[in-house]
């Protein structure tokens, strides 16, 4: 069985920011966890309106922080950012297949078609920074370019520590089922990604050779799998307490005119499977004041999770 260090929170643009990785850590505080992507040129740029441009990670415990960007120069200088703000390591993107990253800014997945300037990014983020580098990356751009091998022996070859692998191509999206066959021998250390929600699927990636597993999707509205994942119990959960106090660090994080329309994802998935759940999310969805928010959750969840 995978021990905390070799279990990650997936990092998940518009989901998983401070306020819920802090929650993700109440359950599995030993846990290594990715922030959202951050763009170098953002992030170099100190755009004002980006509140994760300026997180301080040294509170944070196991945090590497992810960075997309095609200029080698520029994605050195972001991860120097993210080092003197406390990352424990720095991811870079090679798998994010919106058309804005990948084809448009040639990051993210494209970078799977250009493995020279995959090499170059990684070898110069490198010899930028003291932490250690991994990268996040697909089986390929498409059903016939499944070259992921290839492009982890570059990573290993040009200083990556780690590499991260979602089970799926570019040109799959999110689509059909994530598919990771077995970890062949001579690789750097690979975490394996995609539909991982049970103890089961956990298992399965690890009898496959891999060397840790990445969760994503699974953790929505359910904050404490990752601690079942790893074999603890988890003593039953005040709910209700859970999704305000979600609620009110991402209100102190954000501020009350964006937190609490931002809220309403996380409230809708918390809801899920619970009766009248609909009910509650279109009512979610109309409240913009935060004490007939709090009164509504509270009315909804006043009951004992049952983890
Ligand atoms: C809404 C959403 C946002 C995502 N954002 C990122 C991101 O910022 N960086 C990244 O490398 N992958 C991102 N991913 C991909 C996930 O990290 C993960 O690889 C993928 O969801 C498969 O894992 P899962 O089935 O456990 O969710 C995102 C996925 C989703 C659905």
């Amino acid at each position: 069985m995978f021990t905390d260090n070799q279990i990650f929170a997936a990092p998940l643009a518009g989901i998983t920011d401070k306020p819920f990785r802090k929650i993700l850590r109440k359950f599995s505080p030993d846990i290594s966890m990715v922030t959202e992507m951050i763009s170098c040129h953002s992030l170099t740029g100190q755009h004002k309106n980006c509140l994760r441009n300026f997180d301080d990670y040294s509170d944070e415990g196991e945090i590497g922080a992810q960075i997309f960007g095609a200029k080698p120069e520029l994605m050195a200088q972001a991860a120097k950012i993210l080092e003197s703000q406390g990352a424990k390591w720095i991811d870079i993107n090679m798998g994010c297949p919106v058309p804005k990253v990948a084809t448009k800014a040639g990051a993210g997945a494209w970078l799977m078609r250009d493995h020279a300037l995959a090499g170059r990014i990684i070898s110069t983020v490198v010899a930028a920074v003291k932490i250690p580098v991994s990268i996040k990356t697909r089986l390929g751009w498409d059903d016939s370019h499944k070259d992921w091998e290839k492009l982890i022996h570059i990573a290993g070859d040009a200083g990556a520590k780690f590499a991260v692998l979602h089970g799926r191509t570019r040109a799959q999206g999110y689509s059909g089922q994530s598919a990771l066959e077995q970890k062949p021998s001579g690789l750097i250390p690979v975490i394996g990604n995609g539909d991982i929600k049970s103890v089961e699927d956990v298992s399965k990636i690890e009898s496959l050779g891999y060397d840790g597993v990445m969760i994503g999707r699974a953790l929505l509205g359910k904050p404490w799998l990752l601690r079942q994942l790893t074999g603890k119990n988890t003593e039953s959960i005040d709910i209700k307490s859970l999704v305000l106090e979600h609620l009110d660090l991402v209100l102190d994080y954000y501020g009350i005119s964006a937190g609490v329309p931002l809220f309403r994802k996380h409230a809708a998935w918390y809801s899920a499977g619970i009766k009248n759940s609909s009910e509650f999310r279109i009512k979610v969805n109309q409240i913009t004041e935060i004490t007939e928010l709090k009164t509504v959750i509270s009315e909804f969840f006043n009951c004992f999770g049952d983890i």
